[in-house]
Order: C-alpha cells, then structure tokens, then sequence
C-alpha cells in the first residue's frame, strides 16, 4: 500500500516505528512529519498530510502527535478526511469495517493496552463493510456542507 505519514514531536519515535514496521512488510511510506524532536504545530502536520493524501495516490494516512488528539481533530476539519483514534485493535477495525476512515492517528505518549503496530496491521487486513455504512458514512461527509 501506498502511505503517507505526519507527526508532530510528541510521536517521534512511534512514527519511526511505525514507518520501520510498514517498509519491512513491503509498503511505501511517505514520511512527511518530523524526525527528531524539534517542536512543530500539529495542525500544520495535518494539513501537510491531508493535503498530501487529497492531491496524491495513497490508499490510507496515518498522523500521530502526543496523544493523537489534536492531530486527529485537526484532520477531520479537513474536507474529504475521516480520521479515527482508536484506542485498541477492535476499534481499529471497526474504524475501516463501519467507517471507511481514511487516516488513522495515534498517541505517541499513550500508554496503549495493544500494541499500536497490531492496530495498524488489524487496520489494514479489514474491509470496508459497506451496505448500511455507506449510508452512514455518505451522512457523515454530508456534514461538511
Ligand atoms: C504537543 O506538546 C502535544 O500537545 C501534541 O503532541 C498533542 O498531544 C496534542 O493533541
């Protein structure tokens, strides 16, 4: 899959994790965020990424911050972006199954019970269920208007 990734200074090394862990699977990641700790907005490594996912060819983002909170609220301003934080690999799915998100955003100072890594790849293997979610996620986008 194609990828693009964005983090702030909060999730430095999740975001390298993560970037590591999808090029060793055979992914390409676009990393678009910081690489060492030097302070950023998260909004603007949002918008870079959202940005970036609108104008290129990538099947999902991922954008993560300290807690993954801000980044997330900031990308779902974004027309055209729906952006999950799940808290755990159920949720992960259900966030592709029922949601059809676009982008999924972690916590880079969360504590998670799951491994986010196991998230992600849960996140990648499930479908989009469509049927009564197309609906709800058509309602959803319809909200940008
Ligand atoms: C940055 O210190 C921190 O506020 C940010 O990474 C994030 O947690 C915001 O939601």
């Amino acid at each position: 899959m194609n990828i693009v990734l964005a983090n702030d200074h909060g999730a430095v090394e999740l975001s390298k994790k993560i970037s590591e862990h999808l090029e060793s699977k055979g992914h390409k990641v676009n990393w678009l965020g910081v690489q060492e700790e030097k302070s950023v907005d998260y909004p603007d490594m949002a918008q870079l990424a959202c940005n970036e996912y609108l104008n290129g060819d990538y099947d999902f983002g991922i954008l993560c911050c300290g807690t993954g909170i801000g980044i997330s609220i900031s990308a779902n301003k974004i027309n055209g972006i729906r952006c999950a934080l799940p808290q755990n690999i159920f949720a992960s799915q259900m966030a592709k199954q029922h949601n059809n998100v676009n982008f999924i955003a972690f916590g880079g100072r969360i504590d998670y019970q799951e491994d986010p890594l196991d998230m992600l790849d849960a996140f990648i293997e499930e479908d989009f269920a469509a049927g009564r979610h197309e609906r709800r996620v058509s309602k959803i986008m319809s909200l940008e208007k």
